[in-house]
C-alpha cells in the first residue's frame, strides 16, 4: 500500500466533513499497541458520532413494519456491527443479525481478489431487507463478490454500509450506499481491523507503522 494521503471525501449519503477523520492525531499514550501505530486516523469520539449519524440515516429509509436484516462481514466488521446495531435500535429500528465470514487478505496487507467463504448465511434472505455491514472497502473486490452472491438470493432490498473506504485503492466500481469515512490508502488497524489478527481491539482507527509489516 502506498503512503499517499487523501482528504476525507464526500460520502454517498451524508458527509464526513473535511478533517473530521482526525488525520494526524497523536496516538493516546499508554494505549493499545502504542509503539506500533503511527497516528490516529479516526478517534473514538468521532467514530461514535459517525456510527450514530449513519444509523440515523439508514433507519429513516425503512417503514416501521420492515424487517431489517444486518449481515456483518467477519471478522473485521464485528466491532462496527455491534455499535451500529445498537445505534439503529436507539433510532427506533429493530434489526436481526447475521454474519458471513469471507476472507481475501490472509496474513498480508493487500487484497488478493481471492474470496473464500469461511461462514455462510444461516438462513434464507429471500424477501428480506438486507443491510451489508462492512468495516472497510479497499479494492472493492470482496464487496463486489458479496453483492453478486446476495443478488442471487432474492432479497427485497440490499443496502451497503461501510465504515471506511479507500477511494485510491478501488479496482472495481461498487455501490456503497453509506460510507463512514473515506481514508487515505494506508494500512489501518483498530475498531475491528487487523494486521495478522492483531490490533482488532484497538478502540480507534490508526495507521500501522510500515515497520510492523515489513518485519520478517
Ligand atoms: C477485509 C475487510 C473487507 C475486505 C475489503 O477483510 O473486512 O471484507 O478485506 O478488502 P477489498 O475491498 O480489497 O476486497 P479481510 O479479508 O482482511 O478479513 P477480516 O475481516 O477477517 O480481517
Amino acid at each position: 500500500m502506498s503512503d499517499v494521503q487523501a482528504a476525507p471525501a464526500e460520502t454517498s449519503r451524508g458527509h464526513a466533513a473535511p478533517g473530521d477523520a482526525g488525520r494526524g492525531d497523536a496516538v493516546p499514550p499508554g494505549g493499545w499497541y502504542e509503539g506500533d501505530i503511527e497516528r490516529v486516523v479516526v478517534d473514538e469520539r468521532r467514530l461514535a458520532e459517525r456510527v450514530d449519524e449513519l444509523a440515523a440515516a439508514l433507519a429513516a429509509e425503512y417503514d416501521d413494519n420492515d424487517s431489517v436484516l444486518l449481515v456483518g462481514v467477519l471478522k473485521g466488521a464485528f466491532v462496527f456491527m455491534a455499535d451500529f446495531a445498537r445505534a439503529l435500535g436507539r433510532h427506533g429500528r429493530h434489526v436481526e443479525i447475521e454474519f458471513m465470514a469471507i476472507s481475501s487478505y490472509g496474513q498480508g496487507v493487500t487484497s488478493s481478489g481471492v474470496v473464500r467463504i469461511l461462514k455462510d448465511l444461516d438462513r434464507d434472505i429471500a424477501g428480506r431487507h438486507v443491510v451489508v455491514v462492512e468495516d472497510i472497502v479497499d479494492s472493492g473486490l470482496t464487496l463486489s463478490w458479496l453483492l453478486r452472491y446476495l443478488a442471487s438470493r432474492s432479497a427485497a432490498s440490499v443496502r451497503v454500509v461501510a465504515l471506511l473506504r479507500k477511494p485510491e485503492a478501488a479496482t472495481v466500481d461498487v455501490d456503497v450506499h453509506y460510507v463512514g469515512f473515506d481514508i487515505p490508502n494506508e494500512f489501518v488497524v483498530g475498531y475491528g481491523l487487523d494486521y495478522a489478527e492483531r490490533y482488532r481491539e484497538v478502540p480507534y482507527i490508526g495507521v500501522l507503522k510500515p515497520a510492523v509489516y515489513t518485519r520478517s
